[in-house]
């Protein structure tokens, strides 16, 4: 972790004297905030509409969500107010997340709030009211964003805004617009009516994004979550181009990324530092299976120290994704919120759990005018926000022991029922330096090189080679960019024998966390996420992420069993020990105390005797020696506070 003492500022030479006292330290560490304000030096939190409203929140709506959010969560220190996906789109019949024609854009295909969901943005004033609103409150605005451009945009063809000459950008004597920027075979793979993204490469391309982020920070906007533009949708260059337009204004602005399918510790390696939050796996919605299929992926962020890790402007953090408790809507709807959370009581206060050891930023999802009193005693309780903000040492702790199995590894336990359940193999995505990307090659059989293949199978199992047919990409219908030379090596990769479908690398709608078999097929068309080439590497590279293919046995997630532990530590020597049964039965759960010295050290086990209670019930448990154990209810979590 990278949680050193916030540094003294360089010279001018009078701080640096400043600095040098320590008795006016404080002083110092004023003066740095005021030179640089720190971004997300905690995990966010807020409260976003997706969950209880889809798209279709309005603004009286979010208003007395807002408010409701400012007198009861924002004391426990939730204070992003955001409205989630497509506030440009006309709420009206045959409009839903992927239709095209009903967005509000203006004259530089810029979007704009739907007039009639958000009243209060006539007379192009955008956000400006409502953010202004929420500011009063003590809150903070967020808003949700698509990356690059708009369909629409991109067939009207409109003038890009130049902030500085406030007219159309002119570049080499020409103006620009929006045909110059948009890639047509780069379209949002799950919304690719809507958007596409834009080339950063070209003076315009930025141009373009400017003048987005200029009129946002000009609203009043604290927090954006870009969505498309992460994950099997991984867009690098639109993510650093976003980073430095934001770091160009003087408004701090809170960059969240989505989404978060097949994100690997590699992923984010070059990613975290210009970003505040970043989801690691897709949708959370309220379903055990989606709970539990981030048990695995968290602990390795936690392993590879990217919780609170540098960021834009301050720290990052990974992200688990909103809270889908209380009162909802269902994923992909065009209304809500009509239903209760599907999740026991149980399961809500172990996703609570996980995502407070985990440090994940909260956003609560419930529409927050349904709060009952348990879901808002889940979502406020003291020690997990605690543990939330304040925790050191985060990390998933193997040495526990349950009735039927010893120790729990990275994997967890499969029975061989799970796995004959879901055998076979997927294709996956995975960072190109990954050594599991290695390994394609091309089959030649009758002369014809048209296969390319992986062996996959461990151990003393033969090996079997997994191949596809390779064929080139279908035309375009799309003459210019048929002609583009950066096509004409690529191809689509199809099931041998089966006509129309091609190996694709996004899916073509939102994914949940537990759907982990992303790369599937689909029916061949003329779009990057289906353009495939093979580098002398043996990497199959995908032209629409630039990730790599690789083929595994089909993953843990979809089944997840057996027992977890997470360690924290506080700042007064408190140790937070976390059993979590993803079993559908009791488990008996423990852990030996030497077990813990061994991965904390003498500094926080100072003898084998601690004093503890658990932490969601209340209950003090006086004095536990050599071992702490527990019975944990199905899908149930318990948190112990320790003093050893
Ligand atoms: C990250 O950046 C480094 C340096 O530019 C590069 O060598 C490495 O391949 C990148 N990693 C990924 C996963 O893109
Ligand atoms: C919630 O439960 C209902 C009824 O069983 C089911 O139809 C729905 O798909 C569930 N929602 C989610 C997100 O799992
Ligand atoms: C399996 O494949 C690897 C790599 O292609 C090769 O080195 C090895 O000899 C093969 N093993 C068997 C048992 O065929
Ligand atoms: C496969 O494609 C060919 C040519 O387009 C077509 O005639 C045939 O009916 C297709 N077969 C199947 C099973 O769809």
């Amino acid at each position: 972790m990278e949680l050193g003492a916030p540094a003294c500022p360089p010279p001018p030479w009078r701080r640096r004297l400043l600095c040098s006292a320590a008795l006016v330290l404080f002083l110092c560490l004023w003066v740095t905030s005021k030179a640089d304000q720190q971004l997300a030096e905690l995990p966010p939190r807020g409260w976003n509409s997706y969950d209880s409203f889809s798209w279709i929140v309005d603004e009286n709506a979010y208003m007395q969500n807002a408010k409701i959010l400012a007198e009861k969560l924002l004391p426990h220190g939730y204070q992003y107010a955001v409205i989630d996906f497509l506030w440009y789109r006309r709420y009206v019949d045959g409009a839903y997340t992927d239709s095209y024609g009903f967005d509000n854009i203006d004259e530089w295909g810029r979007p704009f709030p739907d007039l009639q969901r958000f009243p209060s943005s006539k007379g192009d004033k955008g956000f400006g009211q409502i953010a202004n609103k929420v500011h009063e409150m003590g809150l903070k605005f967020g808003i949700h964003l698509m990356k690059g451009i708009s369909t629409q945009a991109f067939n009207a063809n409109t003038p890009i805004l130049d902030i500085h000459t406030g007219k159309s950008y002119v570049e080499n004597g020409r103006e620009w617009t929006a045909r110059d920027i948009g890639l047509v075979h780069r379209t949002c793979a799950w919304m690719p009516h809507g958007f596409m993204s834009v080339n950063t490469d070209i003076g315009a391309g930025r141009a373009f994004l400017r003048s987005l982020y200029r009129q946002y920070a000009d609203w009043g906007v604290d927090f954006v979550k870009v969505d498309c533009i992460f994950g099997t949708d991984y867009s690098p260059k639109e993510i650093t181009t976003v980073s430095e337009l934001l770091r160009e204004h003087d408004r701090p602005i809170v960059l969240s990324i989505s989404p978060g399918t097949e994100v690997t510790t590699a992923l984010a390696e070059n990613i975290s530092e210009y970003v505040n939050m970043y989801r690691i796996t897709g949708d959370d919605w309220d379903n055990w299976k989606d709970v539990s299929s981030h048990f695995t992926v968290s602990s390795t962020f936690a392993a590879a120290n990217k919780i609170g890790a540098m960021g834009l402007r301050g720290r990052s953090w990974p992200d688990l994704d909103m809270l889908p408790f209380g009162w909802l809507t269902d994923p992909g709807a065009n209304q809500g919120p009509h239903r209760t959370c599907n999740l026991t009581f149980d399961e809500q206060k172990s996703q609570m759990t996980l995502w407070s050891m985990a440090r994940s930023p909260l956003m609560y999802g419930g529409d927050l005018r349904h709060l009952d009193d348990s879901t808002l005693s889940i979502i406020t309780n003291p020690t997990l926000l605690k543990i939330n903000h304040y925790s050191k040492n985060n990390m998933q702790f193997h040495y526990v022991h349950g009735e039927r199995t010893s120790i729990m590894g990275d994997s967890g336990h499969l029975s061989s029922e799970d796995l004959t359940k879901h055998d076979g193999m997927i294709v996956g995505l995975t960072s190109c330096a990954d050594e599991k990307a290695n390994g394609w090659f091309v089959l030649s059989q009758d002369g014809k090189s048209d296969h390319i293949c992986r062996n996959y199978g461990t151990g003393n199992s033969k090996n079997i080679s997994f191949c596809l047919g390779k064929t080139k990409p279908l035309l375009a219908s799309d003459d210019v960019i048929m002609d583009n030379e950066e096509y004409q090596e690529k191809f689509h990769l199809g099931v041998v024998d089966i006509n129309d479908s091609c190996l694709d690398a996004s899916a073509s709608r939102r994914q949940t966390a537990s759907e982990t078999n992303l790369l599937m097929f689909s029916r061949c068309k003329w779009h990057a996420k289906q353009m495939w080439e093979l580098n002398d590497r043996g990497n199959l590279v995908s032209s629409y992420s630039r990730l790599c293919a690789t083929v595994e046995s089909s993953k843990e997630g979809v089944g997840v069993t057996g027992l977890r532990a997470w360690i924290a530590t506080g700042n007064k020597g408190e140790i937070y020990l976390a059993f979590f049964n993803l079993d559908s039965t009791n488990r008996k759960i423990s852990a030996r105390i030497s077990d813990l010295e061994k991965v904390l050290g003498k500094a926080f086990v100072r003898k084998h005797s601690c004093s503890c209670t658990e932490v969601w019930s209340g209950k003090n448990l006086g004095v536990v020696t050599e071992e702490i154990s527990a019975v944990v209810n199905p899908h149930g979590s318990v948190l112990f506070e320790m003093t050893c």
